[in-house]
């Protein structure tokens, strides 16, 4: 078994990051969404008679984007306030076949084989334990079912990019762990039991102004210093790989990869 077990704790839950976030987060990143909403519908194979299981679903977007074409939804998430936004987004638009519960990704509260597709999108590098998460999924997958999923992520073959992304990243959201390389996730997969069928990404990297990424997690002013130093003093083969340029107006702009996986159940 691969060894991921060397995160360090957050110093602040994601239950309580994402409860402070609630409110706003539909509006903040719904710009965000639709290549890897489009991404996880278009490979995961959906029947009209499917039960989907939406993991760490936050305000709903991806149990919302499978309710029309399936026949039940259930998105769990340990962030109360998420979830009430995604019972509120859910009546507004008439869903009437998807609920939501409140659980950790590392110990689900449903019966073995219960799901045709798992989903999971933007949370994994939330995970307290990936193996468990990754052990959970295949337990409540069908034999012949899919996980789809879609999470930022570090590249393969440099691990000082890595460290500084996964730094900078807990600077700016303390309740973030770690994010994981494409063979990270082709290990951690393989090694619960699933055949991976597709890694690779959504459409290449997002671009992101740096101002906008520390107004979106809510950071006090100290905090947003701190990153802005990390991005103004970074090596030069990590400015090279996340491209971090400062632009005319004096914002700085980078790019962080996504991994997406499709993975099936045997
Ligand atoms: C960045 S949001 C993504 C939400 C949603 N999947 C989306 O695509 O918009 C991360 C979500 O993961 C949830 N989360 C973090 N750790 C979790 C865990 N261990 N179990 C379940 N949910 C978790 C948070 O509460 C939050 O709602």
């Amino acid at each position: 078994m691969s060894d991921f077990g060397a995160v360090a704790a957050p110093t602040r839950s994601a239950k309580e990051q994402f409860d402070k976030q609630a409110a706003h987060y539909n509006a903040q990143w719904n710009t965000w969404s639709e290549e890897t909403l489009s991404w996880i519908l278009a490979h995961s194979g959906y029947q009209p008679t499917d039960k989907v299981l939406d993991i760490a679903t936050g305000t709903g977007f991806t149990a919302l984007a499978f309710a029309p074409h399936v026949a039940e939804v259930i998105g769990s998430d340990v962030s109360t306030g998420m979830l009430d936004q995604a019972r509120k987004q859910a009546e507004e638009r008439e869903i009437t076949n998807a609920t939501f519960t409140e659980a950790p990704a590392e110990a689900l509260p449903f019966l073995d084989a219960t799901f045709d597709i798992v989903t999971s999108r933007i949370a994994p590098h939330h995970f307290l334990d990936i193996q468990k998460f990754a052990a959970e999924t295949a337990r409540v997958l069908k034999p012949g079912g899919r996980l789809v999923l879609v999470d930022t992520s570090v590249p393969d073959g440099d691990i000082e990019a890595a460290d500084w992304q996964n730094a900078v990243e807990v600077l700016r959201d303390p309740s973030h762990v770690r994010n994981y390389t494409p063979s990270e996730w082709r290990a951690i997969w393989e090694d619960a039991g699933l055949t991976v069928e597709t890694i690779g990404d959504t459409g290449g990297g997002i671009t992101i102004p740096l101002s906008d990424w520390i107004f979106k997690a809510g950071c006090t002013p100290e905090q947003a210093q701190q990153v802005r130093d990390q991005f103004a003093n970074a090596p030069a083969n990590v400015k090279a790989i996340y491209q971090i340029v400062e632009q005319a107006n004096g914002e700085t702009v980078f790019t962080w990869r996504r991994v997406a996986v499709r993975a099936v159940k045997p």
